[in-house]
C-alpha cells in the first residue's frame, strides 16, 4: 500500500437490514472512494456503537457478519481496503476512555443525535448513547484518518472529533522532535438523495418503518409488491413536485438514483401513462440495480466458499465452521491489520498522557 496516500475511514452500525437509502448514502460512496485509488481506506462494522440501542444479543453476531458481507457484495475489496470489526480492536474502547477525560460534558449534551435518541428522557438514556460521539472520535483518530465520508447527520460528531484532536495535541504535546499525536479529520460529504418512506412519503426511509423500505436483500416479488403499494398522490400525472406530490416525487428520485436517466426525461416518458405503469417499471429498475449486489452476496455465502484457510482462522482464534468461513477469514485478516495500526497509536497516546 502506498503510504503517502491519505487515510480514509468510515463505519456503519450493524443493526438490521440495509435499505436503499443506506446503499446510496454510504456503501456505494465507499466503493467509489475505494476505487478512486486516492486513499488508504478502512471500513468497519461499528458494533460497539450499535449496542447503545435496544437489541437482541442472539441477533448481533448475525448482523455483524451480514453487514460485513454487504460491504463485500457492494464491492469493497479486501485487497484494496481494510475491513474490520470495531469490537475486535480493544484500542477503540481504551482510547474512548482517555478522550472522555478531555471531553466537556456540555459538548456532548448539545449533540443533536443524543437529544433525539434520548427524547424519552435524557436521565434514563444510557451513558453509552451519551458517549457515542467520543467512541466515534476514537474510531477515527486511532487510524490517523484525514477523510471521513459521512452523512450530514454525523457532521456534528466529526466537528467534535476535530475539537478533541486539537485539544489533545495541545494538552499533551509530544517530546521534542515528535509530531502531533492526532490528525484533524475532514468530512467528505456526498450529495445523496433523501429517500422517503414508500408508505408515508413525508417520513425518511428508515428501517423502523419496514413497509416503507426497499431493503437491499428484498426479493423481486417483495420489491414489486412494495412499489405497487407505495403511497401515491391524488391525480394521476407522473410529475416531480415534492410539495404537492411527495409520493410520486420520491419514486421519481429513486428512479433517478438507480438509472442513468435524468429525472425530466423520465417524466416526459411517462406523460399520459399514469402511476401504475411507472411503478411497475420502477420495480424492474430496482430489481435490476440490486441484482449484482444480491448475486454477489449469495456467492459469498455459498458453501463453495467454505473451503477455508484453516490456519488463518485458527490464528485468529476462530473455530472452523463451514458457514461464512471465507468471510471470517477476511475479517480476521482485516482485524489483524487494523489492530496493529490502532495499538501503535494507542501506545503513543498512553505515553503522552502518562500511562505505562
Ligand atoms: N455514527 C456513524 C453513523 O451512524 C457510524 C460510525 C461510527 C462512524 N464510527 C464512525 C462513521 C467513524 C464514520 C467514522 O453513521
Amino acid at each position: 500500500m502506498d503510504t503517502k496516500k491519505p487515510i480514509l475511514i468510515s463505519g456503519i452500525q450493524p443493526s438490521g437490514q440495509l435499505h436503499l437509502g443506506n446503499y446510496l448514502g454510504a456503501l456505494k460512496n465507499f466503493v467509489e472512494l475505494q476505487n478512486s485509488g486516492k486513499y488508504r481506506c478502512y471500513f468497519f462494522v461499528a458494533d460497539l456503537h450499535s449496542l447503545t440501542e435496544d437489541y437482541e444479543p442472539k441477533e448481533k453476531p448475525k448482523q455483524v457478519l451480514d453487514l460485513a458481507l454487504s460491504y463485500l457484495a457492494a464491492g469493497i475489496d479486501p485487497k484494496k481496503s481494510t475491513i474490520f470489526v470495531q469490537s475486535a480492536i480493544p484500542a477503540h474502547a481504551e482510547l474512548t476512555w482517555i478522550l472522555n477525560i478531555i471531553t466537556p460534558l456540555g459538548e456532548l449534551r448539545r449533540m443533536t443525535q443524543f437529544k433525539e435518541k434520548s427524547k424519552t428522557g435524557a436521565e434514563s438514556a444510557n451513558v453509552g448513547l451519551f458517549d457515542y460521539p467520543v467512541l466515534m472520535a476514537a474510531d477515527i483518530l486511532l487510524y490517523g484518518a484525514k477523510y471521513v465520508p459521512v452523512g450530514e447527520d454525523q457532521l456534528q460528531h466529526l466537528e467534535l472529533t476535530r475539537t478533541l484532536a486539537r485539544k489533545f495535541n495541545a494538552k499533551f504535546p509530544a517530546r521534542a522532535g515528535g509530531g502531533k499525536t492526532f490528525v484533524e479529520p475532514q468530512s467528505l460529504l456526498t450529495k445523496v438523495p433523501r429517500l422517503m418512506s414508500l408508505d408515508d412519503p413525508t417520513k425518511k426511509m428508515s428501517k423502523s418503518r419496514p413497509a416503507g423500505c426497499l431493503f437491499l436483500d428484498d426479493s423481486p416479488a417483495a420489491i414489486r409488491e412494495k412499489l405497487a403499494r407505495a403511497t401515491t398522490d391524488s391525480g394521476k400525472e407522473v410529475r416531480y413536485a415534492p410539495d404537492t406530490k411527495p409520493g410520486i416525487s420520491n419514486l421519481l428520485k429513486i428512479h433517478e438514483a438507480l438509472s442513468s436517466e435524468a429525472l425530466q426525461l423520465t417524466v416526459a416518458r411517462y406523460k399520459n401513462k399514469g402511476y401504475a405503469e411507472f411503478k411497475r417499471d420502477l420495480a424492474e429498475t430496482v430489481i435490476k440495480a440490486l441484482a449484482p449486489f444480491q448475486a454477489k452476496k449469495k456467492t459469498l455465502k455459498a458453501p463453495a466458499f467454505a473451503c477455508l484457510p484453516a490456519e488463518a482462522l485458527a490464528q485468529a482464534g476462530l473455530r472452523t465452521g463451514r458457514q461464512n468461513s471465507k468471510l471470517k477469514a477476511i475479517l480476521a485478516a482485516g482485524n489483524k491489520k487494523a489492530n496493529a495500526v490502532a495499538e501503535k497509536k494507542l501506545a503513543e497516546v498512553k505515553e503522552r498522557v502518562g500511562l505505562f
